[in-house]
């Protein structure tokens, strides 16, 4: 019976570390999947973390079953940390929140319930986007189309054509908006510019929904990387937010992350709390415990709140610094007066390079440096000590 079941295609993210793995040149380098490396390209646990943990293991917590909802300590501070924890839709019981599976489990939590209560509704989403979240929407079930993002002229936002494609979509929709750093270009909207989509989502009864995977890890800064979200809170508008640990506290395995959904009534959002309880109950039946346990400390103890901020600014910062690095030394090497500027206007762990598919592959076969075919790398998994190799590949592979 299984004979007929066809070979899947790699992943075109976590496939890449799969074929980094089986790759034993000396000088590979996985740019692939955006995961933080230290300096010396080892995967890092942040220290407050292993505070936090050692804490609930002196605790000695037990593992008994999270009620579908999740741990309530986390979705308070989850929601806070999102918001600002003085927001008036707190305090007056708007915000939904979920503790849900990291951000790819919260956005198909989300996905699940579109398809269910706006089953005539379509998703518009950034051209391009973070390769999962096609793959979100289709097993979901749930229409989706492109609006245009990038252009490749100005290596920028194509922001007329953000503007247009976002009015032209039906009433009604859905723009999935990225919260900051936006994956896999880094380019953002100005704060102008976010006023301006602000506009055209509620002129056109939209509904934004952000994917917020990057806070406080983009700028270092909690209240800056959320400042997209929380203007359109501010505008007294109903927003869909996926949330994610993954990167800015390093919880990569533990998928941790939200849903929240701010709603124009406390009644609505008890009422849309209850239906996705309702849709994650058969999908997983509730979420773990440890990821939630630490993010609640954290954010609970002023102490170990202040050192995440410390190591989050850090972590930020060893980026910039590559970056920075990475473009002086195309700048230095490349002879052909290419303007390689474009790297230090990205912002967040990646960098589009705007190689195409067959240098991408130059890249990796030739350069054993891997990365994602769209010609996105992850600076969080270079080191300066890299980035003269990096950019001989690079203009090799440019100019080839
Ligand atoms: C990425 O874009 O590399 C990360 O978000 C990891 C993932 O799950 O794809």
């Amino acid at each position: 019976r299984f004979e007929g079941v066809p070979m899947a295609p790699p992943d075109p993210i976590l496939g890449v570390s799969e074929a980094f793995k089986a790759d034993k040149n000396d000088l590979k380098l996985n740019l692939g999947v955006g995961a933080y490396r230290t300096e010396e390209l080892q995967p890092y646990v942040l220290n407050v973390v292993k505070k936090a943990e050692k804490l609930m293991l002196e605790k000695g917590d037990n593992k008994e079953y999270l009620p579908i909802e999740g741990l309530a300590a986390f979705n308070k501070a989850t929601a806070e940390l999102l918001l600002g924890a003085d927001n008036p839709v707190i305090k007056q019981g708007l915000v939904a929140t979920i503790q849900s599976l990291s951000g790819t489990g919260s956005l198909r939590l989300a996905a699940a319930f579109i398809q269910r209560y706006f089953p005539e509704a379509k998703v518009i989403i950034s051209s391009p986007t973070w390769g999962n979240h096609k793959n979100i929407f289709n097993d979901a079930r749930v229409p989706w189309s492109e609006y245009r993002y990038y252009d490749p002229k100005t290596v920028g936002l194509d922001f007329e054509g953000m503007i247009a494609d976002i009015e032209a979509a039906p009433e009604g929709s859905f723009v999935l908006l990225h919260g900051c750093a936006h994956n896999p270009t880094g380019i953002d909207p100005t704060p102008e510019q976010w006023e301006k989509i602000a506009d055209v989502i509620q002129e056109k009864k939209h509904m934004p929904f952000f994917d917020v995977a990057y806070q406080g890890f983009a700028s270092g800064s909690l209240d800056e990387d959320a400042f997209s979200v929380r203007l359109f809170v501010k505008r007294g508008m109903e927003v869909f937010v996926a949330q994610s640990y993954s990167k800015n506290l390093g919880l990569y395995s533990e998928r941790i992350g939200a849903i929240n959904v701010v709603c124009s009534a406390p009644d609505v959002a008890d009422r849309v709390k209850s239906q996705l309880k309702r849709l994650a109950r058969p999908m997983y039946s509730n979420p773990p415990i440890h990821g939630a346990r630490i993010v609640a400390n954290v954010v609970g103890d002023l102490t170990m709140f202040g050192e995440w901020k410390q190591e989050m600014e850090e972590m930020a910062g060893r980026i910039k610094n590559v970056r920075q690095k990475l473009y002086d030394s195309l700048s230095a090497k490349d002879q052909s007066g290419k303007d390689w500027s474009f790297i230090l206007r990205q912002i967040g762990m990646f960098s589009y390079t705007g190689l195409n598919k067959a240098q991408s592959d130059n890249m990796t076969d030739k350069w054993h440096v891997y990365m994602t075919k769209d010609g996105r790398i992850s600076l969080a998994g270079l080191s300066l000590a890299k980035c003269d190799y990096l950019a001989d590949a690079i203009i090799d592979s440019f100019h080839n």
